[in-house]
């Protein structure tokens, strides 16, 4: 059931409290705490059984908040007026009196901060007035829930409440922007992408928007950071025997299991959306291996199918 105003108001005083709450984002659900509170963050931590070397996104109302927190260069600026709220995460320096607490952080001198655009999430900013830190509302290493029930099946013990606003519309989690410097660089992909950046920054050459390779730069991105359970074997074009199948596309190979189709038209905003919910049902079969159709994927045209396959390749790795 999807959750009313009144629900709203017992998680903003929960969340007062110094409790966990879970809530839905347009891009995943979040696991959240007040990010003033070192306690309430510390929870959060324990909750996933998160690395604590792991920084935490701090979730605000407006700009004008997150300006309490956050240094804005007029890059930032220019990001946050065109893209906030919505599914875009910016790393800044920390203001120099920053309330927020230093374990969001995980030690840096940097914040990762964003203005959600779900109704949900912004009533629940609007009716705490507080800076809420949520990761992803999995345990750690598990894919990004989609939907409350999922969050329900892994952390259900561990939170005092789940705000349940149905299915997230985008279905990846945000794009997270290094825009501490003059030029942005992307530090996790999304559904906001260097193109769409780059066409609200004229000024600004598309090369010049850095995709760095590396995973220093965002320690989130751990190479499996969003592993099944089940073996995920990438790039199929056959199907054996034992192995279900995550297609794409309107020509499906035969002999799988079971077959889930992320987009059947090839549409690449309806594959983002069902991609992590997917993977968990398919996950929950028991198959072999989860074999999944290629993604297309192109700086213009697809420039979405970059942010799926950087979570389908995390999917397949194992530590
Ligand atoms: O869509 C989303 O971003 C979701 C929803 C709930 O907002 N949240 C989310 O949080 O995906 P999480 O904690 O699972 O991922 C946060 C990402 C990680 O890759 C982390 O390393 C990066 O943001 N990050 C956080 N703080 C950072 C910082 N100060 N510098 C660099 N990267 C940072
Ligand atoms: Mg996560």
């Amino acid at each position: 059931m999807q959750s009313t105003t009144n629900d709203v108001s017992k998680a903003a005083a929960l969340l007062r409290e110094g409790q966990l709450v879970a809530f839905p984002t347009e891009t995943v659900y979040g696991l959240g705490g007040n990010a003033l509170s070192d306690a309430a963050v510390a929870a959060i931590y324990a909750a996933k059984g998160r690395p604590q070397f792991n920084p935490l996104i701090v979730h605000v109302y407006s700009i004008e908040e997150a300006q309490r927190y956050a240094v804005f260069n007029t890059l930032a600026q220019q990001l946050a007026q065109h893209f906030w709220p919505g599914p875009m995460t910016l790393v800044l320096p920390r203001t120099a009196n920053c309330p927020l607490s230093l374990l969001v952080s995980a030690g840096m001198d940097t914040v990762a901060i964003r203005v959600p655009a779900h109704p949900l999430a912004q009533a629940l900013l609007n009716e705490t007035a507080l800076p809420i830190a949520a990761p992803s509302a999995n345990r750690s290493g598990r894919v990004s829930p989609t939907e409350a029930t999922h969050v329900e099946d892994e952390l259900g013990g561990r939170l005092a409440m789940i705000l349940n606003g149905g299915p997230c519309s985008v279905g990846i989690e945000s794009t997270v922007i290094d825009a501490t410097g003059d030029t942005p660089a992307i530090l996790r992909p999304g559904s906001i992408t260097a193109k769409d950046i780059a066409a609200m920054l004229p000024h600004m050459p598309y090369a010049v928007i850095r995709h760095p390779s590396s995973a220093v730069q965002s320690p989130g991105q751990l190479a499996s950071h969003y592993a099944p359970s089940t073996p995920v074997r990438l790039n199929a074009t056959s199907v054996v025997a034992d192995e279900v199948l995550l297609a794409f596309g309107g020509t499906v190979p035969r002999g799988a299991k079971q077959v889930l189709n992320l987009s059947e038209s090839g549409d690449l905003k309806e594959a983002a959306a069902n991609l992590f919910r997917m993977l968990r049902a398919l996950d929950a079969v028991g198959a072999s291996a989860i074999a999944v159709m290629p993604i297309p994927e192109d700086e213009d045209a697809n420039a979405l199918g970059h942010a799926i396959n950087d979570r389908l390749k995390r999917a397949a790795t194992r530590e």
